[in-house]
């Protein structure tokens, strides 16, 4: 029987609550497909961080390299100024690991939740492939006289050759796999951006001509918002820089529902990968039982994907499916018809 390692932080505001129902799937998932797990849980977070300083000890980030994958429910607090948090703990343990993809998929399971008008569940099934390493999100930068009037503060763009090269070379091999409209578009800012989106836009190409069964397709930024809620159905694949994948994922997780369906993988696909939902800590719902824990099972699902569990993978996500449409009232908190709980147990019914 295969034997898994999962590190789980729990982490932030309704993190715990959502980690809790997605656990209670994998128990089951587990059963259900003969693999059996071990856990440990870490208390990463706000808390510890208010009552011992401690933001990600050295010592746990050398725990966690010998875990096969970590399941991480959200980080921030309002107690805690903006940045210690999500860059201490979030983006330490992205860069750390060098999860340089972060996957999203947005996938509509059902119209009624679209807040498009006239669009079908067929028309919103793409990913984005967001790079996850590099861009604005490196912290390089700085500022001169800073609290005068002649403040100057600087936040530059890192884009490597081979931080590109390898996340191009993902969103192909993945549109590939996914089998599906065969499809990459980039995602940039060539008109303006012209030395970080230069590059990308060379290396897509010469990239996409080792996939010839793949069709490349550009759009900028702003347009690709647009098309997102025009036409969604022309995307596949998406792969854009770090920032921009920030942003339209989050347009992405509305027009798929709400950030409560909305999931993430931070891969390393030859390291230590994480998963996660993507909505955040959502502090003014914490401990109130109201917060859809399905994005946090989607990036179990997720998860149980990247460790080869294929047919577990896809069953929950087809148990969370069906309970979307055949179960709730809603996909926001508060509005589900049920509990965090009663959905994390509807979940495991299905499956
Ligand atoms: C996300 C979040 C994070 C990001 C923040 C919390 C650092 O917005 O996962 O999308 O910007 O990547
Ligand atoms: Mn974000």
């Amino acid at each position: 029987m295969k034997r898994y390692k999962i590190a789980v932080i729990p982490g932030d505001g309704t993190g715990p609550e959502v980690i809790r129902e997605g656990l209670k799937v994998l128990e089951a998932a587990s059963e259900k497909f003969n693999f059996s797990y071990e856990k440990v849980i870490y208390d990463l977070g706000a808390e510890r961080y208010l009552k011992t300083g401690e933001v990600l000890p050295e010592s746990v980030l050398k725990e966690l390299a010998g875990f096969d994958a970590i399941y991480l429910g959200a980080i921030g607090d309002p107690r805690v100024k903006p940045g210690i948090l999500e860059k201490g703990i979030l983006l330490k343990l992205r860069f750390h690991f060098d999860q340089y993809i972060n996957l999203r998929p947005v996938v509509l399971y059902d119209a009624r939740f679209c807040p498009l008008k006239d669009k079908k569940e067929e028309d919103i099934d793409f990913v984005v492939v967001r790079e996850n390493t590099e861009g604005l999100y490196c912290g390089t930068g700085g500022f001169l006289k800073k609290d005068t009037s002649d403040e100057v503060a600087i936040q530059e763009s890192i884009n490597t050759y081979k931080g590109v090269e390898r996340v191009v070379r993902f969103a192909f091999e993945y549109a590939r796999k996914r089998n599906k409209k065969k499809k990459v578009t980039l995602c940039g800012k060539t008109n303006v951006l012209t030395y970080a989106f230069d590059l990308w836009e060379r290396v897509f190409y010469k990239v996409g001509k080792e996939y010839s069964d793949i069709e490349k397709d550009y759009t900028h930024v702003d347009a690709t918002c647009m098309w997102m809620v025009k036409n969604p159905q022309i995307f596949d694949v998406i792969v854009t820089d770090n920032m921009f994948g920030d942003i339209i994922t989050d347009l992405g997780a509305i027009i798929q529902g709400g950030m409560g369906i909305a999931a993430g993988a931070n891969i390393n696909p030859e390291g230590i990968s994480m998963f996660e939902p993507i909505g955040g800590s959502a502090p003014k719902y914490t401990g109130k039982n109201v917060i859809n824990p399905l994005a946090a099972i989607c990036a179990l699902s997720l998860m149980l994907d990247f460790l080869g569990e294929k047919e577990a993978s896809l069953q929950v996500e087809e148990a969370v499916k069906r309970v979307v449409r055949e179960k709730l009232k809603s996909l926001s908190a508060g509005k589900m018809g049920y509990t965090t709980q009663e959905v994390g147990d509807l979940v495991v019914k299905m499956l």
